[in-house]
């Protein structure tokens, strides 16, 4: 047992107020019976049609949850507030970076969201298609995703900052028909660009017909006949009825598809589905937070990533929370900026990235401390192990020291929080504390073997749970490779990460034992990188590994071996990182480029990045004997 110093006790004033205020006892329910801990919490939602068998079991890894039950989500996100007192509270506060300001209650959010669903029927959009959706933070990225759920199409959201290929890609997977972008967005005093890069991805795409783009920047574009629309001329049709029915759906039936880097070069569009997500996001957003109806929430994420499907949209709309959106920089103009928002909007709750607590640590606190923050009451962080100073600046002065710091570990895959604290859990720095309700969770060995205390192993989750991804969209086989083959005979789902547990039972989370990369909680794949930087004529091969770095948490560097003819440059190395850039995004922008003549591989041909790293870092090279050369 740790001395209890080690730990940050809850004050009493969070212990009086929390809804669940011993989480052994819950726990050890939820796990016992399992099956009666997520039907209670599914008795939470409304639901067209109850299921008949809360879970299928019988072909696995292919579970399937609240069979027979007829839901939408969009039903229990606006339609059911609108027969409460929640009908006329604010569902949305949102503020543009040049200061604009747009807010809905939840009626209003209806009426866009039914007038968004009703032009994309009148464009054809058909239940069970997919919509990619490529747009800046604003409101209309919210409602566009909604008005998909609502008429039964999946969305697939691409976050703005991906490059015309990587866009073009996903598009070309998933067979959309129908893009929904911006003209651009504002960041940093600057106008991006996101329809003129969706026109390139759309010479790319051959599944492409029609793209609504919504005006936010003003800034010139290119449209063109019969397939460019703006969104503002179309809701000014009589097609943009803000009457429309929401489509009842099974609870199996794809909600989103959101594609993620894995180990290998193509992403994987991770399929979620109506019921059980509505459930899991609702239920972890709700207690884990322990939400309460005066509450302000602000995700500070980009609804480009799982984090802004389950925890800025879904979950909280759920919950009927006041949700809390900004556009643009936390340092735009100043570095006060997020300061500044969370006292003229009086938020209450706080959920962001490691990445951006230690860029807004940078400054200092005298920015923090020229505006009063003491709203809030919890702070939350997501995406990436949290280094204990930032974690301490971030209570301290952030939380003004009352403010528990809910560490949430989970995945695009996982849907939703897995392992995390609630408002009552005594916390110790950089850690995510113990499993969620319902979950069990091990450290295991190659033979899927629970380890010692405080000895590394696998991370892996033991028994099935409503928010689980279903499959990989087109490839159910790599599905299972993937996540299941690892554990098989235990059934075991392979999280990919390293961790390890304490003597307290809390969970420590090392980092990823694959090849995926945590670029500022951004999750991007070796192989991209590396299939990006062979795209360039000079470049003959590659290997990308991730290093420590202060602010991202992880930098990307990599290795070249160039052609034949072609010699390292200052130059060279300078068009390769833009390049690289160009190619997926700016945030795949490696650190550096670094020339060398072999890469260290093993007999069959594998490039061994564990020894390049090693050696980047003075380390030891560990086990050596599968090294060709
Ligand atoms: O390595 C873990 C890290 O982020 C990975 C999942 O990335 P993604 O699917 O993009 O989802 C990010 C948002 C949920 C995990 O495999 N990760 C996520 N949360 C934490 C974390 N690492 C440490 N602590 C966390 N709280």
């Amino acid at each position: 047992m740790s001395n209890s110093k080690d730990f940050y006790f809850p004050s009493q004033e969070i212990v009086d107020n929390a809804t669940v205020k011993s989480y052994d006892d819950f726990y050890k329910k939820s796990i016992e019976d399992r099956e009666g801990f997520w039907a209670q919490e599914a008795k939470q939602l409304e639901w067209y049609k109850p299921w008949d068998k809360l879970v299928d079991e019988s072909n696995h890894p292919f579970y399937k949850w609240f069979v027979g039950a007829k839901t939408n989500i969009v039903h229990n996100a606006i339609d059911r507030h609108l027969k409460t007192a929640n009908r006329n509270k604010l569902a949305l506060i949102w503020e543009g970076e040049p200061g604009d300001l747009k807010t809905y209650s939840y009626h209003a959010l209806n009426r866009e969201v039914s007038e968004f669903a009703n032009i994309l029927k009148a464009m054809g959009v058909h239940k069970g298609d997919i919509v990619t959706i490529y747009m800046p933070q604003i409101p209309e990225q919210i409602f566009a995703m909604l008005a998909c759920a609502k008429i039964g199409a999946a969305h697939s959201v691409v976050y703005g900052g991906f490059s015309h290929e990587a866009l073009a890609e996903r598009i070309n997977d998933a067979k959309s028909r129908v893009v929904i972008t911006a003209d651009g967005g504002f960041r940093r005093g600057k106008a991006t660009q996101l329809k003129s890069i969706v026109n390139k991805a759309m010479e790319l795409s051959p599944t492409m017909e029609v793209c609504i783009t919504v005006k936010r920047t003003g800034e010139e574009v290119y449209m063109e006949n019969d397939r460019d629309y703006w969104y503002h001329d179309l809701k000014a049709l009589p097609i943009a009825s803000h009457k429309c029915e929401t489509e009842q759906m099974d609870a199996e039936d794809m909600l989103f598809l959101l594609y993620t880097s894995g180990s290998t070069g193509k992403p994987k569009g991770l399929v979620h589905t109506h019921g059980g997500y509505s459930v899991y996001t609702s239920a972890t957003h709700r207690m884990v937070f322990d939400i309460k109806p005066e509450d302000r929430w602000w995700c500070a994420a980009d609804p480009g990533w799982i984090t802004g499907h389950s925890y800025m949209v879904y979950g909280p709309l759920i919950n009927g929370s006041t949700i809390f959106m900004y556009e643009g920089a936390p340092n735009h103009p100043y570095p006060d900026r997020w300061w500044r928002m969370i006292d003229k909007y009086g938020i209450t709750v706080l959920y962001t990235s490691p990445t951006a607590i230690r860029g807004l640590m940078r400054y200092g606190e005298s920015w923090v401390k020229r505006h009063d923050i003491s709203s809030l009451r919890l702070l939350g962080s997501v995406g990436e192990p949290i280094n204990p100073e930032a974690w301490r600046w971030y209570h301290d002065t952030i939380g003004n020291g009352k403010c528990p710091i809910m560490d949430t570990w989970w995945q695009t895959e996982t849907g939703g929080f897995v392992i995390t604290p609630l408002p009552i859990t005594p916390l110790k720095p950089g850690s995510a504390t113990k499993p969620f309700f319902g979950h069990e969770i091990g450290v295991v060995n190659e033979k899927g073997e629970d380890v010692a205390a405080n000895d590394v192993g696998a991370l892996v989750i033991k028994k099935p749970w409503p928010g689980m991804a279903r499959t990989i969209m087109n490839d159910d086989d790599r599905y299972n490779e993937t996540y299941w083959k690892k554990f098989e005979d235990k059934k075991y789902y392979h999280a990919g990460d390293s961790a390890k547990k304490d003597e307290d039972g809390y969970y420590w989370i090392i980092g990823r034992s694959d090849d995926v990369i945590k670029v500022s909680g951004y999750r991007l794949g070796t192989a991209e990188v590396e299939s990006a930087m062979v795209s360039h004529p000079a470049v003959a091969e590659s290997a990308a590994i991730a290093l420590p770095h202060e602010l991202k948490g992880s930098g990307i560097h990599v290795y070249a071996i160039l052609r034949e003819g072609r010699e390292p440059s200052k130059e060279l190395e300078k068009e390769l990182l833009n390049h690289v850039a160009q190619a997926m995004g700016p945030i795949a922008k490696p650190e550096e480029v670094i020339f060398a003549d072999s890469l260290p591989k093993t007999r069959s041909g594998k490039i061994m990045r564990r020894v390049l790293k090693a050696r980047a870092l003075g380390e030891d090279e560990g086990d050596l004997s599968t090294l060709d050369d």
